[in-house]
């Protein structure tokens, strides 16, 4: 019994740990060529995403905003981390569901310590994919 319970936990722990992986290789793969490796960012063109999205990932208007801000893009200006930023970010809908999940994941979870219930769900890309907003309509999403 003890044996089935702890080998249960390693399974559970095993996959969380590679679902982070896998986060964070398409992180690398999709979105680090303008937000960089550490997340850190390109002044005037691409917001830091360390550090900065903790708060927002707290509130559940906040995790619809991400879920689909990677699902649809999103264009215009927003200030971010204090600093005024007006350029295009590429909408991700051709990654599925999971892959999502995932990359965002590594967002909030490795560059912003949040923990795994205040990340996005596979419910949050369907919600997402639904409304189907226009990149430049993701930013009132942000604002709430
Ligand atoms: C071609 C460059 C580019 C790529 C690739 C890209 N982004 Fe972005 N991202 C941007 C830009 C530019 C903005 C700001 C858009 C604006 O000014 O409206 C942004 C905004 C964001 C924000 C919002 C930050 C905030 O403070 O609200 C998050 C989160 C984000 N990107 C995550 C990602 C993720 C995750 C990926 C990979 C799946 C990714 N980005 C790929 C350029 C990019």
């Amino acid at each position: 019994m003890r044996f089935v319970l702890l080998s249960g936990l390693a399974m559970i722990a095993a996959t969380a740990a590679c679902a982070q992986d896998r986060g964070a290789a398409l992180f690398e793969q999709h979105c680090a060529v303008c937000h960089q490796q550490k997340g850190e960012g390109i002044p005037g063109f691409a917001p830091r995403l360390a550090g900065n999205l903790a708060e927002r990932a707290k509130k559940e208007t906040g995790r619809a905003y991400l879920a689909q801000l990677v699902v649809s893009g999103m264009m215009g200006p927003i200030v971010s981390g204090g600093e005024k930023f007006n350029d295009a970010m590429p909408p991700f809908a051709a990654l599925s569901d999971e892959e999502i999940v995932a990359v965002v994941g590594h967002v909030l979870g490795d560059l912003n310590g949040v923990p795994a219930e205040q990340r996005i769900t596979p419910q949050d890309v369907a919600a997402a994919r639904k409304r189907a907003l226009p990149p430049n309509e993701v930013r009132r999403l942000r604002e709430q």
